[in-house]
């Protein structure tokens, strides 16, 4: 696992953009990424979309999502609706996999495995995965105690979730631990003061403590802001 330091949000949103572009370049075939939650990849799309369509090869990339809220797509909740705004829209994507957050979530998580394994293989493959961090630790929908931290032979999970960092109690659709490590290529964007504290007992304290920790593979790099890395050794 690797570190790399950036100024601000901004830098951070930058080095996620360029890493994908170089990726996807370097990549032959398809090109299968997984998408993170959250605000903090907001501006990522943002510049990727205003590169263009043809700062890579887009009609090679399928995007999917590393995990979803229990909402309708257009819910201002879902994740897929702020990828849909900030990036699939403004460069009109096609292939994109969709979590259905709307249906009875058991049978929506299933049907999501299904459609993975059958196009990234079991464990699925996939070439790279950008992830967050929540204050508490969590990435994905991998919550501290819930019970999709320890899942370890399905692949996607409807996942209970009780949670201030979730809102409360809820469900979510989480892409598992194995497939995290399955990646190619994983990229955490972790950025803002709230995260110090945890973002170093992550990567400097205790293993086996968040779930963030989970996520080891042969290129797992961390892009954080300095305000995030604060408490860094
Ligand atoms: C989600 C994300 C989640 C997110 C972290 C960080 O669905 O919320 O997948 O894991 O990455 O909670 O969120 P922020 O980027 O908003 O700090």
């Amino acid at each position: 696992m690797k570190i790399e330091r950036f100024a601000d949000l901004e830098a951070v949103s930058r080095a996620g953009a360029d890493e994908f572009v170089q990726l996807a370049r370097a990549s032959t075939g398809t090109f299968r990424v997984a998408l993170s939650g959250g605000s903090t990849p907001k501006r990522m799309h943002e510049l990727l979309a205003a590169m263009g369509p043809h700062a890579l090869p887009w009609d090679r990339v399928e995007l999917w999502f590393g995990d979803e809220r229990t909402v309708p797509p257009d819910h201002p909740d879902s994740n897929y609706a702020m990828a849909k705004r900030t990036l699939i829209d403004p460069l009109r994507l096609g292939n994109v996999h969709r979590m259905e957050g709307e249906r009875d979530p058991v049978a929506a998580a299933a049907d999501y495995e299904r459609e993975l394994v059958a196009a990234a293989g079991a464990p699925p493959v996939l070439d790279l995965v950008f992830l967050g961090m929540g204050p508490d630790g969590h990435t994905a929908s991998l919550f501290p105690g819930s019970p999709a931290v320890g899942e370890r032979q399905r692949y996607v999970v409807a996942n209970p979730v009780d949670s201030p960092v979730a809102k409360g109690k809820t469900t979510r659709l989480t892409l598992t631990v194995p497939v995290l490590c399955a990646a190619r290529h994983v990229r955490f964007l972790v950025a803002g003061a709230d995260k110090a504290g945890v973002l170093a007992s992550v990567l400097e304290g205790p293993r086996g403590r968040y779930p963030s920790q989970l996520v080891e593979g042969s290129d797992v790099v961390w892009f954080v802001d300095q305000a995030a890395a604060k408490e860094l050794r």
